[in-house]
């Protein structure tokens, strides 16, 4: 047997533990007790209204599912994900390596030509939303979304330019039966359709499993956020949704 498959059987076989595993209520009050910025995740306190979510939706079910494409160089690299570039530069595996080689913020921007920078793909009801999350810099809106059957393995990020809450924001679009976001401290992690969440991914290990029959739509936003507008949403969002993770 290959190494590669060695390392692929050993990986679903973690990914079966930590999904089974439950952290004890001592455990979850010692987590939740971390400074903001030093949690798990964090809800954010905006969300995607009914409305432009179904449209947001319809418009995602209506792309030819040959347009989706698949890119990743991780180690652990997830199963049956789709990606789309809905905003940012045309190539998205420079953009993707560019973010995982800057050593921080200031490095990536020197690297970048904003001018090729733009809506690929124009859903009017996706621009408002990005448009309102407060940052300096949008750089990606990109679809990740898990077939029947995706998986990805327990796993830290290894990102150099986002860090702690400052980080990508990963938005829920649906969330089909048999789905299952688990990051280690807390277990499952609060998910509701539209609504953003940053996740700390560099400090607590976190994996995804779709067992259902449905194909799971979500979203990652990559953008600067250090900027006053995104930390003051940070502490509301913290006041507000400490007791609910
Ligand atoms: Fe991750």
């Amino acid at each position: 047997m290959s190494e590669d498959n060695t390392r692929l059987q050993y990986s679903d076989m973690i990914l079966d533990r930590f999904m089974g595993t439950e952290w004890s209520e001592q455990e979850r009050v010692e987590t939740k007790a971390l400074d903001l910025h030093a949690l798990p995740y964090m809800p954010l306190d905006m969300k995607i209204s009914e409305k432009a979510l179904s449209k947001i939706i319809e418009v995602i079910n209506s792309i030819d599912s040959k347009n989706f494409f698949y890119f990743c160089e991780a180690k652990d690299f997830p199963v049956n994900m789709e990606k789309l570039t809905f905003y940012g530069p045309g190539d998205y595996e420079k953009f993707w390596r560019d973010t995982k080689n800057a050593v921080d913020i200031e490095n990536f921007e020197s690297s970048q030509n904003f001018n090729e920078y733009k809506w690929q793909i124009d859903i009017p009801e996706l621009k408002d939303f990005v448009e309102s999350i407060p940052c300096n810099r949008l750089y990606m809106v990109e679809s990740r979304n898990s077939q029947p059957g995706g998986k990805t393995p327990v796993h830290i990020d290894k990102e150099k330019m986002f860090h702690g809450m400052y980080n990508r924001i990963w938005i829920p679009l649906n969330w089909p039966d048999g789905n299952m976001f688990k990051i280690t401290g807390l277990g499952d992690v609060h998910i509701e359709p539209g609504r953003p969440i940053v996740l700390n991914g560099n400090k607590f290990p976190h994996a995804t499993m779709n067992k259902g029959s449905e194909r799971r739509l979500a979203l990652i936003v990559s953008a600067d956020t250090h900027c006053d507008g995104f930390t003051d949403l940070l502490s509301r969002s913290h006041k507000k949704f400490l007791g609910k993770m």
